[in-house]
């Protein structure tokens, strides 16, 4: 069977309470249901998650932090978010990023997720797209970091979203292009094919995020060499990402 194109929902901080947030996800439920050829997933905010869990839509962390719990004022250890039924863990979000997580931090959670058999998300891409090329070493250097302790054999088991910081939310300069997707595409792939000596494409799904919406999905889906998408705006209107679902599940690939 050909493998489903993936679209995760993250919703960031919002919205601002569990009824909003019900609402909307038996919206987005209700498109799901009806697009089986997308495997969807809903990424709320870590407060809401209990209440929407042992439902038929898959949902996923927003971020997954290393350790099981103990010490540790403020965080959620791990083993009380797997609880909450998660399938997937965004992990090293630009706006996670912009706050001080760095690249090793980033490695010590990808590990964490696949050793408790959540699939991780890993989130990479330049903040500015630089006329020197200097964003392809940005990227290379976010992609060896955060890779450096995971096995050859675990490396199928992670999603890459590539989010171009300057394609993102209320503040994009503007939408990315479709071959600009393609090229870190294609790039990701060549990047962890070498650090794993592999001669072969590595079976790793690659995603696009930012500014995703029902214009630009389709064009994406066919030229970005992407195999699904990370919305953030968009999947808190159930219309909206409906209709992006719906493109999915119509993509041929
Ligand atoms: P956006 O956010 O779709 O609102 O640009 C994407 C993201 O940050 O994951």
């Amino acid at each position: 069977m050909k493998n489903k194109i993936l679209v995760v929902a993250n919703w960031k901080a919002n919205p601002e309470s569990l009824k909003l947030a019900k609402g909307i996800f038996s919206g987005i439920k209700k498109s799901a249901t009806k697009f089986r050829g997308v495997e969807t997933v809903v990424c709320p905010p870590v407060i809401y998650l209990e209440s929407l869990k042992n439902n038929s839509l898959t949902l996923g962390a927003q971020d997954f932090f290393w350790e099981r719990g103990g010490a540790f004022t403020g965080f959620v250890g791990y083993e009380s978010l797997l609880e909450t039924k998660i399938k997937y863990a965004i992990i090293g979000h630009s706006e996670r990023r912009a706050l001080g997580e760095d690249n090793k931090t980033i490695s010590r959670k990808l590990t964490a997720a696949l050793a408790s058999h959540i699939t991780p998300i890993l989130c990479i891409g330049e903040i500015v797209r630089d006329a020197n090329l200097k964003y392809l070493d940005f990227i290379k250097e976010q992609l060896i970091e955060a890779f450096y302790k995971i096995p050859k054999t675990k490396v199928k088991d992670v999603v890459i979203a590539y989010e171009p910081v300057w394609a993102i939310g209320k503040n994009a300069v503007r939408d990315a292009r479709p071959r600009e997707v393609e090229e870190i595409s294609i790039l990701t792939k060549r990047i962890v094919g070498d650090l794993y000596k592999t001669k072969s494409v590595p079976p790793i799904k690659i995603l696009y995020g930012g500014s995703v919406t029902p214009g630009n999905a389709s064009e994406l889906l066919e030229k970005g060499a992407i195999d699904g998408f990370l919305v953030g705006g968009a999947s808190l209107d159930p219309k909206k990402f409906g209709e992006i679902l719906e493109i999915a599940n119509n993509f041929k690939k």
